[in-house]
């Protein structure tokens, strides 16, 4: 368990990423978003500038939803470590940000990943409620057993479209931090397909590999039922 310290102070060169990174997904962002995720930014204080305050934005958070932001220099944490500070209502920060080439995509999660394409839609209660749940619904398997939960939180927190006002919007914090996976999401070489809760037993998902299949949420109910309906189907859990 990482212990609680003070975050990082980004130089200006990482503040510069933040910058290309910004005017590189914005527009993408204004036209996809839902409407959650434009909010969130907004009430989280977020600018184009720079790398935002942490310290800020956990109180901002922990006034709205009651979670904090944990400072972590691992870059890629286990699933089980990653789970238990969400069931504690902890969001893991990474204090990375990637290098200028790889500005489109990154198969690991940085600053830029967990903060501009997770933390907006960590501001609706609803969502952070959802997200805490799903890390207890995590806790009752062994890391083997809840490899298709795994594959669930992908698809929808991830990468997940949900449908609002008739219009099916860009949900997942991996479709918001990514210009090549939102571009590629909304091109032809991806099927949109409903939500369906077996469709994951069947689908292995890659960080390495652009997707060719993703998912449409009907609604916010649909995302909040999902862990609960992965657990009845998976009903052996051991007792750790
Ligand atoms: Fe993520």
């Amino acid at each position: 368990m990482s212990t609680p310290r003070p975050f990082k102070r980004f130089s200006p060169e990482e503040d510069r990423i933040w910058q290309m990174l910004w005017a590189r997904q914005m527009d993408n962002c204004q036209l996809h978003a839902s409407r959650l995720w434009l909010g969130g930014l907004h009430k989280l204080g977020m600018t184009p500038d720079r790398i935002p305050d942490f310290g800020e934005m956990n109180e901002r958070l922990k006034a709205l939803v009651g979670w904090e932001l944990v400072s972590t220099d691992v870059i890629f944490s286990d699933g089980q470590t990653w789970f238990e500070h969400l069931a504690r209502r902890q969001f893991l920060i990474t204090e990375y940000i990637r290098d200028e080439k790889d500005l489109l995509y990154t198969p690991l999660p940085d600053i830029w990943h967990d903060t501009f394409g997770h933390l907006p839609l960590m501001t609706d209660p609803r969502y952070a409620d959802y997200v805490q749940h799903f890390a207890h619904v995590a806790l009752r398997y062994t890391p083997q057993q809840r490899k298709s939960l795994g594959s669930l939180w992908w698809y929808t927190i991830e990468f997940g479209f949900m449908m609002e006002g008739g219009e099916m919007k860009a949900f997942g914090a991996g479709l918001m931090s990514s210009p090549g996976e939102i571009e590629h999401a909304y091109s032809d070489a991806v099927a949109k397909t409903p939500f369906s809760i077996e469709a994951f037993e069947r689908i292995s998902p890659s960080p390495h590999a652009m997707h060719n299949t993703l998912f449409i949420l009907d609604d916010m109910a649909q995302l909040e039922a999902s862990a609960e309906q992965w657990a009845s189907l998976h009903p052996a859990p051991v007792s750790l």
